[in-house]
């Protein structure tokens, strides 16, 4: 992962800062460069005024060709030039420098006339027919009298190569510091990849490799305020659910594994007593009847689990249909008849019609009102009282189970939803598993209902739970 993203990024951004500094580059460059002969032109033009008016007077006589010949030297000289000077017909009669002495008397300039005849100034580069060795920037600025007559022309020779010296320093510079631009960028970008991308990215990837290995505890530690930060967070969080589930799922396996071994290892106990001999003849059938109770309790386990993992998974398809409510409770009642008279029990069903229809899965429906109500038989002591409400209210109807047993202590109360949870281990442990109430919650859930538990005064607990009415 780390090179192609690393080397996508550091590659893209070094071809846009590359291209962005070459392209400021060359337009400094450039821009430099007209600036640079721009202001030569104006040097010489200044200079060749001097030139112009002594060029005059030399033409006039007033002046000798030494006196003549110091001042173009002088001004040569400043202004690093081979200055030469050319009558009307475009013949050179004066040099600043002696070496081009053969070139007086030589008619230079012969196309070039027309134009500075009317005024204009010539800019040429080249070398004048071989007179110069490496080319040459000429200026060429027509020289007129007061009187506007035309007396010739001033060629400023100015060797290239000397020109572009100062030049070539100042491309030098820009292009040295584009280099070095560019090598800073691609350091501070390698860096900040680096920080804000690659690096966090490779952590979460490596916590992730440690989650999937089954170190479910491992986290991101991620802080910055961005995608990356929130990818962090929301990695995070999902590591917690991956946890929570985890620890779920070990718990899970233990209370199975713990409610299955109590009931296998008294059936092995009693059928090994019996079948070494033992235990004696007359009470076999004493123990046969307690094995024979163990093996109902692990029945009723195993379909318990099976019904809450179906639930759970969706697999139980809920077949809605129109229920009477009533019906089902007065039923339920009628089936725990035998326990109730055991339990010497005063039962109350308190209904506000005959019927009351609502939409449901009428034997999971039953199944709540079943759990509901052996809860209630079984947590209270004999000669106490049980009611069961149903009740209309709008679109909803609800159904409360209550008994004057004691209160459910308030830390129990939001586990009693759980799997395996019983408030009185010892007491309860022989008579039921801890599951009716999560298959209650899970039913009701797939319907789209709510079942709530509420602690009375002085005493009594009463569970309510809504369905839909039609
Ligand atoms: N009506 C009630 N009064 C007092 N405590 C209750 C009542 N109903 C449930 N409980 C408490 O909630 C716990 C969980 O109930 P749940 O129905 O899930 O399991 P159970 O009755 O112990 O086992 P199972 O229903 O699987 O036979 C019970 O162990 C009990 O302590
Ligand atoms: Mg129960």
């Amino acid at each position: 992962m780390r090179k192609g993203l690393f080397s996508k990024l550091l590659a893209t951004f070094t071809v846009i800062i590359s291209i962005t500094f070459v392209m400021t580059a060359s337009y400094l460059s450039y821009w430099f460069e007209e600036y640079y002969f721009d202001q030569r032109k104006g040097q010489l033009s200044t200079e060749s005024q001097f030139i112009s008016e002594a060029a005059i007077q030399y033409l006039q006589g007033n002046i000798l060709t030494d006196k003549m010949n110091e001042t173009l030297k002088n001004i040569s000289d400043y202004l690093s030039a081979d200055i030469w000077l050319a009558d009307s017909y475009g013949y050179i009669y004066a040099v600043s420098n002696n070496s081009y002495k053969n070139i007086i008397g030589t008619q230079i300039l012969t196309d070039e006339l027309e134009k500075l005849r009317s005024g204009q100034t010539i800019e040429q580069k080249g070398v004048h027919g071989n007179i110069f060795k490496t080319p040459v920037h000429t200026y060429e600025i027509p020289i007129f009298t007061d009187e506007g007559s035309f007396k010739g022309a001033i060629l400023m020779n100015t060797s290239i190569n000397e020109l572009r010296e100062p030049l070539n320093k100042v491309y030098h510079i820009i292009w040295l510091s584009v280099i070095f631009a560019i090598m800073i960028s691609c350091i501070i970008i390698y860096y900040f990849s680096q920080r804000i991308i690659i690096k966090p990215l490779e952590q979460i990837n490596h916590v992730a490799d440690k989650i999937s290995k089954g170190d479910v505890d491992k986290r991101v530690d991620i802080n910055s305020n961005d995608e990356i930060g929130e990818l962090a967070k929301s990695f995070n969080s999902m590591a917690d659910s991956l946890e929570a589930v985890e620890k779920n799922r070990r718990e899970f396996i233990s209370n199975v594994s713990h409610e299955i071994r109590s009931p296998i290892t008294s059936i092995k106990g009693f059928i090994g007593g019996i079948l070494d001999g033992v235990i004696s003849n007359d009470k076999q059938n004493y123990y046969l009847s307690i094995t024979y109770e163990e093996i109902q309790r692990l029945t009723r386990l195993v379909n318990d689990l099976l019904d809450l993992s179906a639930i759970e998974s969706g697999q139980f398809r809920l077949r809605i249909e129109e229920v009477d409510i009533n019906e089902i409770i007065r039923l339920c009642v009628i089936k725990f008849e035998t326990k109730i008279k055991e339990k010497k029990l005063n039962v109350d069903v308190f209904m506000e019609d005959d019927r009351l229809l609502v939409a449901a899965d009428r034997d999971r429906i039953n199944q709540v009102v079943t759990n509901l109500v052996d809860n209630a038989i079984k947590y209270i002591g004999n000669g106490s009282n049980i009611k069961i409400i149903s009740k209309a209210k709008g679109e909803k109807a609800f159904i409360s189970v209550y008994d004057d047993g004691p209160n459910i202590a308030k830390e129990d109360l939001n586990h009693i939803w759980d799997r395996f949870y019983k408030v009185d281990k010892s007491r309860t442990s022989k008579i039921s598993t801890g599951l009716g109430l999560p298959i209650v919650r899970c039913i009701l859930t797939q319907l789209g209902e709510d079942i709530w538990v509420d602690n009375k005064e002085p005493q009594g607990v009463m569970f309510t739970f809504t369905l839909r009415r039609i």
